[in-house]
């Protein structure tokens, strides 16, 4: 089966269709968000905190997010598969950042990456376009840049910081992203740019104004009893539901009921069993 790709991106956008993403980072989770026509499956570095444990994307590295896009890729067939570049994959000059976009691709499997930052990225994003490698852009909350930014704040609050938001977002498309991810910036703003933008938005935290949505997986199943922000909508409570099943097993198997005969084998005729004394 044909994969989503890039010009679908584009076509959704022009026909006024909503773009949907979703996160995954392990072939039975990809194989389920393909099942259910998602668009595109973001490998996002945030596997460093909802699969690895870690409390920020940063320690994430480039053999990880290549080692779970290889599963994700498995899983799926129609949906476009992204992988992140990792914290300082794609900031230490275009060479690096080539060869790390082309491992995340021929090794991973991936049909484009993503990656973080403004008009500082313009130079790398362009002869990464050059080479033939789909790039996606975010925009707003850049969690690499936690420390940087001071936390998880919204973003692009003030005039400036929008305009700059604004700004960065036009010198991206210039540059040749196919798509951009806006991540916690007011729902006005997400709208103007999206507006102002040839190349479809996807929204986290940034309102209903975008070309398409994205949420991590993990949140929108309820997967840990974490509190999310207030931007994820829990679509079930996976924690709740897994920790029953978990409690139900433990007592079935304390008090005996568990195997039962239908979960045993159990012959008609029992075969002659070896004499083991
Ligand atoms: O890593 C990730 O999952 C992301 C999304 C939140 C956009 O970057």
């Amino acid at each position: 089966m044909k994969r989503f790709s890039t010009q679908d991106f584009l076509h959704k956008k022009t026909d006024g269709q909503k773009i949907t993403v979703l996160t995954a980072y392990d072939f039975p989770t990809a194989r389920m968000v393909d099942e259910a026509d998602i668009n595109a499956i973001l490998v996002g570095d945030s596997l460093g905190n909802v699969v690895l444990g870690y409390e920020t994307t940063i320690p994430v590295t480039l053999d990880e997010v290549v080692y779970h896009t290889k599963a994700v890729v498995r899983g799926s067939n129609q949906a476009m598969i992204i992988a992140d570049m990792p914290f300082l994959t794609y900031h230490t000059g275009t060479a690096d950042a080539l060869r790390h976009a082309g491992r995340l691709m021929q090794e991973g499997g991936a049909q484009a990456v993503k990656l973080e930052g403004g008009q500082e990225r313009v130079e790398v994003i362009k002869a990464m376009v050059d080479a033939g490698i789909p790039v996606m852009g975010h925009l707003g909350l850049t969690p690499q840049s936690v420390h940087q930014l001071g936390g998880f704040k919204v973003q692009g609050k003030t005039e400036s910081a929008a305009k700059r938001l604004l700004e960065d977002a036009l010198a991206l498309e210039e540059a040749g992203v196919f798509a951009l991810v806006l991540e916690l910036i007011p729902a006005v703003l997400a709208k103007q740019i999206t507006d102002k933008l040839k190349v479809p938005t996807i929204g986290i935290g940034a309102g209903v104004g975008c070309d398409g949505q994205v949420l991590v997986i993990h949140d929108m199943l309820g997967f840990t009893s974490n509190k999310t922000p207030k931007f994820v909508k829990k679509y079930c409570n996976l924690h709740d539901q897994i920790g029953n099943a978990l409690k139900k097993y433990k007592d079935e198997v304390e008090n005996g009921q568990f195997p039962g005969e239908e979960h045993s084998i159990v012959h008609q005729n029992e075969p002659d069993l070896p004499k083991l004394y």
